[in-house]
């Protein structure tokens, strides 16, 4: 079958190297890619929002299944507007990825924060606050303790989040967002929540909106620098599985909340297809959620999609098939560790063009290297974004994983490259 994969970065490399391995891949297809996603299958110059353009080529090119990496195409409605064309021309393109309602659950912090209330999910506690209501923000602010948490209602590129300690900034925050439009319109309501100590922990599920599987734990590094310091990233590395996340962890986390997730929206009459990425705090054993996103996480997926020996065709098409329950989950109980080699100055101001060298060393049972920031210059790689590669070992614990990670980025070079040492360390100290 030929496949459509929407996106660019880290992830989606690794999704196209796991669909690439499928037997029943004819052809793969990545818009727009990077220079590792066309290792595996062929870039289209396609942008992922102008649904009309992505329909043509769905049509042209005889694509069934469609993979969107991203959230942005998935809160737009992508998976809508392809089943509203199948019954438009009589056709059946799957997709794996939810619809634009149940998006809503990353697209729209309220919506979320309303569903998990109705749902009774363990959470921060809240308060939705737009132009109307602003007052009541106020007076919210003073009944909760520092740090305060302000959230964007809606999508901004991971940025719109604020937390801080002063409380009069914390006014000053919410004033910017909603009457200063700080995020534009994403800001116009702002969801205002305690702040909950503890551990983040990311947990993905796979749903086809009546069973589910849990397909991992995972921790992911955000800050820039070594002992969690400087200002944030899209994520420096990550390890899978995390040894915190036991059985019994697990088990809350499917009882507590990704149970009674997939049935309040049921209830509602709204399945949920795709994959569900649970954003959690260990708080003493509980998990409490941060946020939901409607997709994989990026770096967790270049950590937990190795250690995944289903064939990923199956996985994607059991969710386009509602036939989950058909798909034989098998995970390597080896740990994964993930780190990312990025630009300098990033996440501020970074060059791009540099060359890469060191590539070919590499990617076997136990390594693999993922494309993430680069494009091809001349014939050969170079540098084209922030975060570049992503390096992931496989081994018995989380020493041994980083270890051979670290080797590997060693062996890849470019001017001005940067990696974090200590992934993973933290979780290390916790086991002694
Ligand atoms: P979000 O986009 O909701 O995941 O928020 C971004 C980051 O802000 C999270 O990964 C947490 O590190 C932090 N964060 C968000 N909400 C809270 C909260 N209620 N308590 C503590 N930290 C939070
Ligand atoms: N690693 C966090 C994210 O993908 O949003």
């Amino acid at each position: 079958m030929n496949v459509l994969l929407l996106g660019s970065g880290g992830r989606e490399h690794a999704f196209a190297h796991f669909i690439s391995k499928s037997k029943k891949l004819s052809k793969l297809f990545i818009a727009p890619g990077n220079a590792g996603t066309q290792l595996v299958g062929v870039n289209v110059v396609l942008n992922p929002l102008d649904f009309q353009s992505v329909w043509s080529f769905i049509t042209e090119n005889q694509i069934e299944l469609v993979v969107p990496g991203n959230e942005d195409p998935l809160v737009a409605g992508v998976t809508d507007f392809i089943e509203a064309q199948n019954s438009k021309y009589g056709t059946s393109v799957l997709v794996a990825g939810p619809s634009k309602y149940a998006s809503q659950l990353e697209g729209s912090k309220s919506f979320s924060k309303d569903l998990m209330s109705e749902a009774g999910i363990p959470t921060a506690r809240f308060k939705t606050i737009n132009g109307h209501n602003f007052q009541e923000g106020i007076q919210f602010l003073d009944e909760l303790e520092a740090p305060y948490v302000l959230k964007a209602d809606g999508l901004a590129a991971g940025k719109g989040v604020l937390i801080t300690d002063d409380k009069n900034e914390a006014q000053t925050i919410l004033s910017d967002m909603i009457k200063g439009e700080m995020f534009g319109a994403a800001s116009s309501t702002v969801v205002i929540e305690e702040f909950l100590k503890g551990i983040e922990i990311s947990v993905f599920v796979v749903s086809d909106g009546n069973n589910y599987q849990i397909l991992g734990s995972a921790k992911d590094y955000k800050r820039i620098f070594e002992g969690d310091q400087g200002p944030n990233t899209g994520g420096m590395g990550a390890i899978s599985p995390v040894p915190f996340a036991d059985q019994e962890f697990m088990d809350k986390v499917k009882s507590q909340i990704v149970e009674p997730t997939l049935k309040t929206l049921q209830d509602r009459g709204y399945d949920y297809r795709g994959f569900l990425f649970l954003g959690l705090m260990n708080h003493n054993g509980d998990p409490k959620v941060i946020e939901y996103n409607v997709r994989m996480g990026d770096p967790e997926t270049e950590a937990i999609f190795p250690r995944l020996k289903t064939d990923m065709l199956d996985l994607l098409l059991g969710i386009g098939n509602k036939d989950i329950s058909s798909v034989e989950f098998d995970l390597d109980e080896r740990t994964a560790a993930t780190v990312f080699l990025v630009s300098e100055g990033y996440p501020g101001t970074i060059e791009k063009g540099r060359l890469i060298s060191g590539l070919e060393a590499i990617n076997n049972d136990n390594s693999f290297v993922f494309h993430a920031g680069t494009t091809l210059k001349d014939g050969m790689v170079a540098t084209n974004g922030g975060r570049v590669i992503a390096v992931t070992s496989l081994a018995s614990d989380i020493q041994n994983a980083v270890e051979a990670s670290m080797k590997l980025a060693d062996k890849i070079d470019f001017q001005g490259k940067f990696y974090r040492k200590d992934i993973g360390q933290d979780l290390i100290s916790l086991q002694k």
